[in-house]
This record gives C-alpha cells, sequence and structure tokens, in this order.
C-alpha cells in the first residue's frame, strides 16, 4: 500500500487574472520539487491562464464546481466538457461552501461524479461534518452516508480514480485544526465504507485528503498519518512558500 500525496490548493474566489499570474510565477519555482502530486484549483476566469502558465511544471489544474448536465439552458454554469477543453484535469465536487451557500446536495454531488468520471476529469468529492454534527456525535454516520451516496453508481474501476476530501466544516478557515488524530479517524472510516462498498484493494488504492486549515506548520503532522494521502488547501494554497512546505513533505 502506497499512495502517493496528493495536495491540492482551493483558491475559492480570489486572485484576479493579473494575481493569477503573479502567483503561479512564484509556485512554479517553490514547488518544483514537490514530493506530492500538485493541483490547483482557480477559479473559472483564470483557468485557462493557469493551463497555460503550468505547461511542461508539475502543477496540473483543476476547477472548484462544474454542472451535471452536458449543455443546455443553466445560465451561468460550467460544463465537463468546457474544463476539458481549456485542459482542466480535476474538479472539487460538494465542497461545503457550495452545499452551505448554493444547493449542493448528495444527490447533486452524485450527479457530478457521475458526469466528470464518463468525461475523463478527476474529481475531488468533498464530505464533513459541521461543528454541531461533532458534538452531536454523528459524523461517522453523516460522512459515512455523504460518501456512500456519492459512490452511488459508480464503477470499482472508475471510484479508484477518484479523491475524498474530507473536510470538517468547523476547522474550514477558521484557523481550528483537527488534530492529526480527529482527522484520521474520520479518513480512516471514509477507507473502510470504500472498502464496504467495493473490497480492500480498492479501498486501499483511493487517495483520501484531509482539509481544514492545513498550513505549513501543521502539515507534516497530519500527512503522517496512515489514512491521510494529502490535502486540500485553502488559506495556505495562497501563498507560494506556505503551499509548498505542505507539497515539499516528505513523509
Ligand atoms: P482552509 O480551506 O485551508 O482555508 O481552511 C480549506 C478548504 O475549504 O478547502
Amino acid at each position: 500500500m502506497s499512495r502517493k500525496k496528493v495536495i491540492a490548493g482551493n483558491w475559492k474566489m480570489n486572485k484576479t487574472p493579473e494575481e493569477t499570474r503573479q502567483l503561479i510565477s512564484e509556485l512554479i519555482g517553490a514547488v518544483k520539487d514537490a514530493k506530492s502530486d500538485v493541483i490547483i484549483c482557480t477559479p473559472y476566469t483564470s483557468l485557462a491562464l493557469a493551463v497555460e502558465l503550468t505547461q511542461n511544471t508539475n502543477i496540473v489544474v483543476g476547477a472548484q464546481n462544474m454542472h451535471y448536465e452536458q449543455s443546455g439552458a443553466f445560465t451561468g454554469e460550467v460544463s465537463a466538457d468546457m474544463l476539458l477543453g481549456l485542459g482542466v484535469k480535476y474538479v472539487i465536487v460538494g465542497h461545503s461552501e457550495r452545499r452551505q451557500y448554493f444547493g449542493e446536495t448528495d444527490e447533486t454531488v452524485n450527479k457530478k461524479v457521475t458526469t466528470a468520471l464518463s468525461k475523463g476529469l478527476v474529481p475531488i468529492v468533498c464530505c464533513g461534518e459541521s461543528l454541531q454534527q461533532r458534538e452531536q456525535g454523528i459524523t461517522e454516520e453523516l460522512v459515512r452516508s455523504q460518501v456512500i451516496i456519492a459512490c452511488n453508481g459508480i464503477s470499482k474501476e472508475d471510484v479508484k480514480k477518484i479523491i475524498i476530501a474530507y473536510e470538517p466544516i468547523w476547522a474550514i478557515g477558521t484557523g481550528k485544526t483537527a488534530t492529526e488524530q480527529q482527522a484520521n479517524d474520520v479518513c480512516k472510516v471514509i477507507r473502510t465504507v470504500i472498502g464496504e462498498l467495493y473490497d480492500s484493494e480498492t479501498a486501499d488504492l483511493v487517495r483520501i485528503q484531509y482539509g481544514g486549515s492545513m498550513n505549513a506548520k501543521n502539515a507534516a503532522q497530519l500527512l503522517s498519518m496512515p489514512d491521510i494521502d494529502g490535502g486540500l488547501i485553502g488559506g495556505a494554497s495562497l501563498k507560494a512558500g506556505d503551499f509548498s512546505v505542505i507539497t515539499n513533505f516528505n513523509g
């Protein structure tokens, strides 16, 4: 069982095209010796530029969302083919901010995962509990059902390609990181669920990230845990120096 770590930056609604140019110029040198796979998920408006600027580097570009339909009357939306046409390889699906503010549900997450995989985009599927849910003691149940629904109808061959990001909502953007034990416990639950839905060989292959205030200081501890195969990084992905400390972690 040796899963290569995968570190993805989630830029959220940050960086104009000009600022994107600046950050990527810094990132290219900073992450060139990364020990992990390196992904940057930029706003839609920076995707084409990001793909162009990262040609022949070890940085791969992802989007932060997409629609599950192929095309049609969905004003303001972007399809998988549009992303693929730009050279985008990954797409974040079901981020808690999209669930909270934009009506994303477990069912739309499943539709997006299905479409992304059928088109050849790799989904980074987010799950995680709120503080209230953690205090109620239903974290495991909730994350289990998020993962089961996200994987509904997905074949064993396809599920091996996906990345799952465990992101406790209370840790996102708050500076309050889950302890490495808390994070690993839930990542392990996710792996167990994949094993139950498919088999243990498949569960061993799926890469599971932790996300939520991961930064240059706490990344090594989190990434040393056996079931944490990477990170989905918000704030710290906007600073090349901090992001590279995370991508360069060797363990
Ligand atoms: P954060 O965001 O690292 O700023 O907490 C993580 C995320 O939302 O993916």
